[in-house]
């Protein structure tokens, strides 16, 4: 009776098991919608979901997935889906699968799991992820733009270098009831402070995210339900200036910044009562405000001065007497369609600890942060009632210890606190931020200590997607140096640089940037956003201009910077397999082209150019653009390679709409420009385009417009200049440097692309480390050039250098014409002089790792292939029978097929998993 007993559990146990699956065997985690964990308040009414899949064993794939969304966790938890069942679905896809269910409405709740089949059985249901619905409709906004139209003695609006206090805005109400849930959305231009009840509400920084506010106007959404309470609260918003009241108004004939007008927001708190009854709270002119608290000016170029002294405890709490406060106005909309933001804003992601603080003048200190960073200082004081702490950054110091500031241009960078006097005091700015690795503190009370700072490094929140190492420890300083410099540009847009008056979005410095920066950051969401602030700055006759959000007005018709538009949105699709860029703005995007076209091109040659290869190693040490006609390369070549780039693309683009008759097109147009092209620059005797730079030649290289029997002489060109006239050093601007890195590696000189990459001579990325660079710089004579362009933070020259890393180095890519790493392919370059790379990749299917080392004569190499993903591997052998897995003879491990050798590899096909390989390399 026992044994049957014992027999019946062991068949429930299995008839369980084949039910819900063995959790140890199949998981489903990480699930994202919009890319984003449990989102609050997002307007898309078809928003696309996405998960991970992990297991224990190798080569698991899903077959098939179940989506479960209900309106309460309850309802989800009890398999009850009022909003969606998708039912199971047989299907691959795990990444971007758009939600089916009912319509969704504004406020929706969405809670979501989801379970997958695959070949090796099923998992458990995931954990409940959620997201839910912002104020999807115009009209569901009833608060009204509130803000105060005016300014104050202190202020100087119009002065160049304008100078505004924040302004502090605060609403009493009483609620009677039980709270049952409570919901803020809000905007504040140009940047928003959030407090209810004396707390600081969320942890962004400068929000919300940049636009051009007469298009589009972004707002966030909290969760509040912890702040409000019964009876008596209080809303408090503080606004600062941001993009939206100018740092550089326009007074005379210097570059003025866009000015949208003073300081606006837009706020409503929807309560939701435990009796089912609600209340909403909104902006409108019942509020109070004062200008005359303690921030007294903030400027994003000039920074932020706050007085204590003026400060005004209990102003964001109930029962503070308002009574000289002013009363709000109702003021203009600033134009834009109020949008849930999707990108995260910027927040503190990590600290700084000082290196040193030494005293060059009596009462004069300069702090050494020992990196170039992008944040704010955050100080501890103890002194008497209206001492004055100036503290002054910079990213370099002069040869006699004091700031360097030239390359700062016209702006300030100063931060100003004025004591109350009380006990220790703790400050940072809130409204100013500042690029620097130098801060000279004056009227400190005492000495002060590296104690008594911290840096805070601030920029959009953002995972972290890979990691990247080798045995040279010059590639691993630029690597740590792009990292900084990288994440030091990202604030809602991708900046140029983050320190003089100008931080801009400029389209031409992360054309190919972007692409490298993805294996290091989740910047998709980032991104996708800047391409929809360039649809927006688009003009009715399809001009794209060069700085978006254009803040500053430069329409000025280039292919090589608004060519950035159909680059980054091929990245977003090819990296994150994100379709929806390609498909927003297909049309703009064709506009663009056709304008470019129509206004400047000839006989199929694209004629305008406004750049050229910008920032390329100049003839003499103090001048920031060479002036001598045999190093530059022509305009024409660079529109012309551009466009036909462009055209590749749109053709792509149109071919994945299922639109073949303008792929054709695009496809007749791109032969058109190819054979101009050829028959203008082509020197079919020498194989040199156009005046022979590396450039010149290798644009068209990269981008196949070169007839086959000229490829290797006009590659042959690029190696005599490389090597001869350059001695193995860059000879391009930020335009070919987009491609030198795998044009060389591709055309079999690998070798050179290593030497560039490991130079420590000028002009290198390690010559910039040998002077002390923490980060990249604008120029590759930095140190020597005129300081009116001369940024010690720009990351436009990186190029293709980190996706070589990634791609090449690692050897971590799409398997071509493959997108998302849903096929992968992992082929090394294993060159002379590195002897081991260690690198990650969380792609959106999961984490891809290759680490491998030369040994002994033996190559040995790790890799992990995510689930629900397949790998072409490439393992450098001298035949397949050299080369064990795992300690096995490869021929007898399950699951690894070999496929053929090729040019020195052996070539796998593998499923998931982890494989750890070892390789004879020498007989
Ligand atoms: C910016 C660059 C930009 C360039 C184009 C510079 O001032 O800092 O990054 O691409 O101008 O003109």
């Amino acid at each position: 009776m026992k044994k049957f007993l014992l027999l019946q559990l062991i068949a429930g146990c299995l008839f369980l098991m084949t039910c819900t699956g063995d959790p140890a065997m199949v998981k489903v985690e990480r699930l994202r919608c919009e890319m984003l964990v449990n989102p609050v308040g997002i307007d898309n009414q078809t928003p696309r979901l996405t998960w991970e899949i992990t297991a224990d064993v190798r080569n698991v794939y899903q077959t098939a997935y179940h989506i479960l969304v209900a309106s309460s966790e309850e309802k989800l938890h009890s398999n009850e889906c009022d909003l969606w069942d998708s039912g199971k679905i047989k299907s691959g896809q795990s990444v971007y699968v758009t939600y089916e269910g009912e319509k969704l409405k504004s406020r929706d709740e969405c809670f979501w799991k989801v379970k997958v089949y695959t070949n090796k059985g099923m998992s458990e249901w995931s954990s409940p992820a959620s997201w839910s619905m912002g104020l999807a409709d115009q009209s569901d906004w009833q608060a009204k733009w509130t803000g105060l139209d005016k300014s104050f003695s202190w202020d100087n609006p119009d002065n160049y270098i304008s100078r505004l206090s924040a302004r502090y805005f605060r609403k009493e109400f009483r609620l009677d009831q039980d709270i049952q849930k409570a919901t803020l959305y809000i905007s504040g231009l140009g940047f928003y402070k959030l407090h209810l009840n004396g707390e600081i509400v969320g942890d962004q920084e400068l929000a919300p995210t940049p636009t051009d506010y007469t298009k589009t106007v972004t707002y966030n959404t909290f969760d509040v339900t912890q702040h409000i309470k019964k009876e008596r609260n209080t809303i408090g918003v503080i606004l600062g200036n941001g993009r939206y009241f100018s740092m550089r108004p326009k007074v005379d004939e210097r570059r003025e910044v866009r000015h949208f007008g003073f300081p606006k927001m837009i706020v409503q708190l929807e309560i939701e009562f435990s009796d089912g009854s609600g209340q909403t709270i909104i902006s409108d002119d019942s509020w109070k405000v004062t200008a005359d608290g303690a921030i007294r000016s903030n400027n994003e170029f000039d920074g932020e001065e706050y007085d204590a002294t003026k400060e005004m405890p209990g102003w964001d709490m109930p029962n503070f007497d308002d009574s000289l406060w002013l009363n709000a106005e109702l003021v203009d909309p600033p134009g834009g369609r109020l949008k849930a933001q999707q990108n995260k804003n910027m927040k503190v992601m990590s600290i700084v600890r000082p290196l040193s603080i030494t005293e060059i003048k009596r009462g004069i200190y300069i702090m050494d942060m020992g990196q170039n960073m992008v944040g704010w200082l955050r100080m501890k004081v103890k002194g008497k009632k209206g001492d004055r702490v100036k503290l002054c950054f910079a990213e370099l110091l002069n040869a006699d210890g004091t700031l360097y500031t030239d390359n700062l241009r016209t702006a300030r960078v100063t931060d100003i606190y004025t004591l109350k006097g009380s006990d220790e005091e703790i400050w940072n700015p809130v409204f100013a931020y500042h690029g620097f690795r130098f801060v000279e503190i004056t009227g400190f009370p005492g000495i002060p200590s590296i104690n008594d700072f911290e840096g805070q490094v601030i920029y959009d929140e953002m995972d972290r997607t890979g990691h990247f190492e080798t045995s040279d420890s010059t590639i691993n300083r630029i690597y740590k140096n792009a990292c900084w410099g990288i994440k030091g540009n990202y604030r809602g847009m991708p900046t140029d640089c983050p320190q003089r008056d100008e931080r801009m979005g400029w389209l031409g410095d992360r054309a190919t940037g972007s692409l490298g920066e993805s294996f290091i950051f989740d910047h998709n969401n980032l991104y996708s956003k800047w391409l929809g602030d360039i649809e927006d700055a688009q003009l009715k006759n399809g001009s794209i201009p060069d700085v978006v959000p254009n803040y500053w007005s430069m329409y000025r018709d280039n292919m090589t910077w608004p060519g950035a538009y159909l680059i980054i949105a091929n990245m977003l699709y090819e990296q994150f397999g994100n379709m929806e860029p390609i498909i927003k703005h297909y049309d703009s995007m064709k506009k663009w082209l056709y304008y470019m076209r129509d206004s400047y091109m000839e006989d199929n040659i694209m004629l305008k150019d406004r750049y050229g290869d910008w920032c390329m190693p100049p003839e003499s040490p103090e001048l920031i653009h060479s002036q001598d006609p045999a190093r530059k390369t022509e305009g024409a070549v660079l529109g012309t390679t551009f466009y036909y780039h462009m055209l590749t693309l749109l053709e792509r683009f149109a071919k994945l709409q299922g639109k073949l008759s303008e792929a054709e097109e695009f496809a007749d147009q791109a032969l058109k420009v190819k054979d101009a092209f050829n028959d203008k620059f082509l020197n079919t005797t020498t194989g040199q385009y156009s005046n022979n730079t590396v450039t010149a030649n290798l644009l068209p290289l990269c981008y196949g417009m070169v007839p086959e029997q000229y490829r290797e002489s006009v590659f042959k060109n690029v190696v005599d200049k490389t090597m001869g006239e350059y001695k193995g050093h860059v000879s391009t601007g930020l335009v070919g440097i987009q491609w030198l890195m795998r044009g060389l590696s591709d055309n079999g000189r690998p070798d050179i692309a290593l030497k560039i990459a490991t130079n420590r001579s000028y002009p290198s990325w390690g010559y910039m480390i040998d002077q002390g660079a923490t980060t990249i710089w604008e120029l590759w004579n930095g140190d020597t050039a005129m300081p009116s362009m001369n940024s010690a933070n720009h990351v436009m020259l990186l190029g293709d250098l980190i996706v070589w890393f990634h791609e090449y180095l690692a050897g971590i890519q799409n398997k071509k014409g493959n997108i998302a790493f849903k096929e992968i392919m992992m082929r090394p370059l294993i060159l002379e002089g590195l002897d081991y790379v260690k690198a990650d990749f969380r792609s959106v299917h999961g984490l891809i790792k290759s680490s491998w080392k030369k040994q002994n004569g033996y190559f040995i190499w790790d890799i992990t292939i995510p689930c629900n993903t397949t790998a072409t591997i490439c393992v450098p052998a001298i035949s397949e029978e050299h080369i064990s897995e795992s300690g096995k003879r490869v021929a007898s491990v399950e699951g690894l097929t070999f496929k053929k050798m090729d040019n020195g590899y052996a070539v796998f096909e593998v499923g998931s998993g982890k494989y750890h390989f070892t390789s004879m390399l020498d007989k």
